[in-house]
């Protein structure tokens, strides 16, 4: 059974896809078989961090959606890339990037689609590729293919900063969330000044919205330097922000 484990945030640049990247190194670290789709449709984005120039894939979701392809023609496979020396036994990371061509994003605003389709290539691309976990990066806010994705998910990655406008929102995708009946809920708390007492943070978090906070990961300044240029967990796997991810994919498992 593959596991679905979307992320999202209620506001913009939260760090979503930076997560949802770093934690499919680390599963497949511990040799599980990863895909990673971007339902961000309108703003795509987690394909840089995996290296990949836009333009480079044969194909892409919204070929998918538009009948063009099959969904696993889509999947690009990128362990190589984030495993230079070689990945280890059976690991490896599958991504479905989502088409950067303004034409295409015009499209989807223009025409929108279907969203049943998304549902069906998820759990096809689950089979074909054999994964172990189905990674969802997802657009900001609420829209229809948030709600598939929170629907359809074991865990629900819910990111927030300290920040008093993501609290507010992240009680309203909470409760949505709660009301689609999603079996794990967490919440990660990021870019904390390192200043910050984090296990206070992380008790006060938890009891406001009385959900467990699987992270509380510290704002880092090797991420701002990367840039979304790369893995940080690839590159340097003993940093804070790699050490306080960590746990997250241990929590994920079944
Ligand atoms: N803990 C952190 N410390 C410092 N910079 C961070 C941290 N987490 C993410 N960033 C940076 O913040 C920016 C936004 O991150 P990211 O793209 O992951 O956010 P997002 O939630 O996916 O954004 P969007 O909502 O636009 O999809 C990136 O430049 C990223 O490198
Ligand atoms: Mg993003």
């Amino acid at each position: 059974m593959t596991r679905i484990v979307s992320t999202h945030s209620y506001r913009g640049g939260t760090g979503k896809s930076t997560i949802t990247a770093n934690l499919a190194y680390l599963l497949a670290s511990e040799g599980a078989r990863v895909g990673v789709v971007d339902t961000d449709i309108l703003s795509p984005g987690i394909h840089v961090l995996f290296g990949m120039e836009p333009g480079s894939a044969h194909y892409t979701l919204n070929d998918y959606l538009w009948g063009r392809c099959t969904i696993d023609q889509a999947a690009v496979d990128v362990t190589a890339g984030a495993f230079p020396d070689g990945a280890p036994k059976g690991g490896s990371i599958h991504l479905l990037p989502s088409s950067m061509q303004t034409g295409e994003i015009a499209r989807v605003l223009k025409e929108g689609f279907e969203v049943d389709l998304l549902n069906e290539g998820f759990h096809t691309l689950s089979q074909r590729l054999s994964l172990d976990y189905l990674l969802i990066d997802t657009h900001p806010g609420v829209n229809e293919e948030t709600l598939l994705s929170i629907a359809i998910s074991d865990t629900l990655l819910l990111v927030l900063r300290p920040d008093h406008q993501d609290y507010q929102g992240t009680a309203v995708t909470l409760e949505l969330a709660r009301r689609l009946d999603v079996p794990q809920l967490l919440l990660l708390v990021n870019k904390v000044l390192p200043a910050f007492d984090r296990r206070e943070l992380s008790d006060r978090v938890s009891t406001v919205f009385r959900t467990p906070v699987a992270a509380v990961l510290p704002l880092n300044e090797d991420l701002v330097r990367l840039g979304s240029s790369g893995l940080l967990a690839a590159l340097t796997p003993k940093n804070d922000y790699v050490s306080a991810l960590r746990p997250v994919a241990q929590l994920v498992q079944a």
